[in-house]
């Protein structure tokens, strides 16, 4: 579907004013101005849209309605009915999830030693590591460090950020990067043979990775070859966890799976186990639409929590700022910030700039808002929705012809699909829902708060603080992916198998039930709510 008459004449402007905004830098946001605009126009400031935890560890903690309806949630496990539970596999240290985190980790504890199993809920690599695009952070340029990255990160999450996690994420980058080499991954290159790094929103250097404009599946690939290259590294499909079990004095113990398609429930013994299950975007908070994963519905954050985890963070949500606008059919589809990073400008209904392009996302996420919403200078699709254009031929008109296809292959699909040329044409884009910035509570070796509990990936809070910088969730996901696998495969080697009980979710059931949460829906949901959930 191209654009149809009334977008066409809109586009005109943009093309009109192409030629002048190529010579223009539009100016950078003071502090103030910057916290003026998130607080003003971000929707994690929309009131009545964040509730409190009425109950557990973090109680009192706000984060989205809908979030916390998950976490107080009901078991799908009746700890009665349950009774004595046997293993159906007995491991040294089982993951739960089956992207980029759970893989490097379960990689990891593999390569020390421990018998491994994942567990995924949906196919191996269904996971939003599959699809990024922008590309993975390291600091490794003669003009770059990884204090300066650092420094980077700690400012894009406005200083809250916990230094311990930030300086774990920085030092190891290099390091990730190498890894990844070695085992294949095909990163873009320059002529001469380095690596050919580029800037995302709020990074001082070019240091960012990629593989083209699908870095994250090409990481993906990666990964899930070299773990399909060890027979003995167990992998149970279509198995999400639905609770997680310990041994009635506060320690993890395993979990229980329930098999999506057999509906049978399978019991899984741990001495360690590592929580990967990512991020939250498709419970569609203030009914934004998702760049994220079909599976990605805070699953592990309602199982943990139950079992004692504290969460942090949680009331932080980002918003990626260029979400597809138009068509329909792509609404809320990741339009990566690397078109940006290479000289593609936001633009207004007037055929205006009106936000520096590279100011960190939280905050250009709510300049699109407030130029939609409250300036009137937005552009309304066929649909009634509205959106700005980013006036992507910009990136060829810098950088020469063939870029486009050369650098944005999976992008140029995407919309050439609808008829969309993108390297003549610009796009229309609105704020879509990208990432929790929030969840359990870690330590530099991803421990949580719970005694053989680890966490690795977007399921964990802290690293990025109150917003994360373009291309640091990648490298999280393998920092501490590889991090908590060695941790858990130690820490298993010393530690007894435990029972397998289900107190701890009897002792929450009564908790809410005593702080009078009525209604509650079921948890984890498993499956976005416009399909069917489990029973
Ligand atoms: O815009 C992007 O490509 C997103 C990258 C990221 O979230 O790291």
């Amino acid at each position: 579907m191209p654009y149809p008459p009334s977008l066409e004449v809109l586009k005109e402007r943009v093309e009109r004013s192409r030629s002048r905004r190529l010579q223009e830098r539009h100016p950078r946001l003071t502090l103030d101005e910057k916290q003026e605009l998130i607080s003003t126009y971000h929707p994690d400031f929309v009131a009545g849209r964040m509730r409190p935890l009425a109950v557990g560890p973090s109680k009192g903690l706000s984060m989205p309605l809908e979030l916390a309806n998950v976490i107080e949630g009901r078991s799908h496990l009746d700890p009665d009915e349950v009774g004595e539970l046997t293993p159906d596999y007995d491991v040294d240290v089982l993951i739960i999830g089956g992207g980029g985190a759970g893989t490097a980790a379960a990689l990891t504890a593999y390569e020390h030693g421990a018998r491994t199993l994942l567990a995924t809920k949906l196919r191996h690599g269904d996971a939003n590591t599959m699809m990024a695009q922008g590309g993975i952070q390291a600091a490794d340029k003669p003009n770059d460090s990884p204090v300066i990255h650092y420094l980077d990160a700690m400012g894009g999450g406005g200083f809250t950020n916990i230094p311990d996690l930030v300086e774990a994420l920085v030092r190891d980058a290099p390091g990730i990067i190498y890894w990844l080499e070695s085992l294949g991954c095909m990163f873009d290159k320059e002529p001469d043979g380095t690596m050919a790094t580029i800037h995302l929103g709020g990074s001082s250097r070019k240091r960012v990775h990629t593989a083209k404009d699908y870095t994250g599946m090409e990481i993906m690939r990666t990964l899930r070859d070299e773990f399909r290259s060890y027979p003995d590294l167990m992998l149970l499909e279509y198995s999400p966890a639905i609770e997680l079990l310990s041994d009635g004095e506060g320690r993890c113990t395993g979990a229980v799976l329930h098999n999506l398609e057999t509906e049978e429930r399978t019991v899984v013994r741990a001495r360690c186990t590592i929580m990967a299950t990512g991020g939250s975007g498709r419970l569609h908070y203030q009914g934004f639409p998702t760049t994220n994963h079909y599976g990605a519905t805070g699953d592990g954050l309602a199982i943990a929590y139950r079992l004692g985890a504290h969460l942090i963070f949680l009331d932080s949500m980002q918003y990626h700022p260029t979400g597809a606008a138009f068509p329909e059919q792509i609404l809320g589809q990741l339009v990566t910030e690397k078109l940006r990073g290479m000289g593609a400008q936001l633009v207004n209904v007037d055929g205006e700039q009106f936000v520096y392009p590279l100011e960190t996302r939280d905050a250009v996420a709510s300049a699109i808002i407030r130029e939609c919403q409250s300036r009137g200078r937005g552009v309304t699709t066929p649909a009634g929705r509205l959106g700005v254009w980013l006036d992507t031929p910009m990136v060829e008109l810098i950088h020469g012809p063939g870029t486009i296809l050369a650098n944005f292959a999976a992008m140029y699909r995407q919309f050439y699909r609808f008829g969309i040329d993108i390297r003549q044409e610009p796009v229309l884009v609105y704020p879509t829902f990208h990432f929790q910035n929030g969840g359990l509570v870690i330590d530099a070796h991803g421990q949580t708060t719970v005694p053989n509990l680890f966490s690795a990936g977007e399921v964990s809070g802290g690293v990025h603080g109150r917003n994360r910088l373009g291309g640091n969730s990648l490298l999280e996901i393998l920092v501490f992916g590889r991090r908590t696998g060695r941790m858990a495969a130690q820490l298993a080697a010393c530690t007894p198998p435990g029972r397998l009980t289900l107190q701890h979710v009897a002792r929450f059931e009564k908790e809410c039930r005593a702080a009078g949460l009525r209604e509650r829906i079921r948890s984890p949901v498993l499956l976005p709510e416009y399909r069917r959930p489990v029973r």
